[in-house]
């Protein structure tokens, strides 16, 4: 185990998940250790901490993997396998999986009985740098995207990076849109390092060293700002509009990924940020090319923009009427709380690039 120099949460990369678990569960000294893992994790990332002693088989529940399940039932599922099989507050959750299942079992032990300690072993791209890190818990309700939760902190966020020999390409593209996020609010060294990665580049193997970089620029937002009053807002980044493309396509009932709408969310923020706040063009540029090579592009049209409206009107960060963005001024100049018109939005979201392509 190798602990991170993170200040917000205890978050460690880990190359024998075997023998860290184990070290792990012995100093938490649970009286019952659970796992939560979803379709997805239970067969490809299960049997590599199949062999902790403490983890067994009538203590692993999976729910249905996929963001359409982060919902009430699933939660009360999993309330309910606590309950059955005589979970009490000094049992231990792990989440073994994606963004999902961290989110959605985290929310689980932070109400079960009022709260019980639980650890995030993530095992995709975008649980690792993400979701997994920084106590944001919930379920999507109502048909909005993490409607109801609580900010509560994992005991431990163990990073293995080989978890991510598991995923195809768009899930790991994904993840990678998290990552330009935070290497936007960084700094411009952080963001080339990123923007020289083509799709092959984008491995296991290849996002060793990254990973836990990106981990900690998102660690600096939450360490300062823990329940989101200000500065931590940076980390909306893209997710403003990105959230309504991702919401809309749900509708539609043609999901994308969450970091595919990001990417896409990205750059129409970075329109708004040039127009309001003069983010360079030529940075923006260069952004924009990046992601739409590696994203494509949205593919919603000016028949949509009212619907995308609506659930930007929706968004949980808002105060009153004022749809808010976090926008920037330049790299790693992240300004919060930007007042945006209908007109502006809707110029940005229809922006395209002469050299696009369509996905
Ligand atoms: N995903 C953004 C945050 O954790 O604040």
């Amino acid at each position: 185990m190798q602990p991170l120099p993170a200040k917000s949460a205890s978050v460690s990369l880990c190359d024998d998940p075997v023998t860290d678990l184990e070290l792990l569960i012995k100093k938490i000294s649970p009286d019952k250790v659970f796992v939560l893992t979803d379709e997805q994790t239970y067969r490809y990332c299960l049997p590599l901490i199949k062999d902790v002693p403490s983890i067994t088989d009538d203590r692993t529940m999976t729910i249905r993997s996929g963001d359409d399940f982060k919902n009430i039932e699933a939660l009360s599922s999993v309330w309910r396998f606590l309950s059955d099989k005589g979970a009490s507050r000094h049992s231990l959750l792990i989440n073994l999986g994606g963004g999902m299942p961290c989110d959605l079992g985290g929310f689980a032990a932070a109400t079960y009985k009022r709260g019980i300690p639980f650890v995030n072993l993530p095992t995709t791209l975008l649980a690792m740098v993400d979701a997994s890190v920084g106590g944001k818990t919930g379920i999507n309700f109502n048909g909005f995207k993490n409607e109801i939760g609580v900010f509560r902190l994992a005991e431990m966020v163990l990073i293995h990076i080989q978890f991510l020999e598991t995923l195809d390409r768009e899930n790991l593209l994904s993840g990678y849109a998290e990552m330009l996020k935070h290497a936007l609010i960084d700094k411009s060294e952080t963001l080339e390092k990123l923007m020289i990665m083509g799709p092959s580049d984008i491995t296991a193997k290849g996002l060793s060293g990254l990973v836990a970089e990106s981990v900690l620029v998102k660690d600096r937002y939450v360490e300062n700002d823990p329940r989101e009053s200000g500065i931590r807002k940076a980390l909306n980044l893209g997710h403003t509009i990105g959230h309504a493309f991702e919401s809309l396509s749900m509708k539609k009932g043609k999901p994308v990924l969450h970091g595919y709408a990001v990417a896409w969310g990205i750059v129409a923020e970075l329109q708004l940020a040039g127009e309001k706040l003069k983010f360079p063009s030529a940075v923006r540029e260069k952004v924009e090319r990046y992601i739409t090579d590696m994203y494509g592009h949205h593919n919603f049209n000016e028949s949509d923009f009212d619907d995308l409206y609506a659930l930007m009107k929706h968004d949980k960060k808002n105060k009153g009427e004022r749809i808010n963005f976090t926008l920037l001024a330049g790299v790693g100049k992240p300004v919060i709380d930007v007042d945006c018109s209908r007109d502006e939005i809707f110029r940005a979201i229809g922006v395209r690039n002469s050299d696009t392509t369509t996905n």
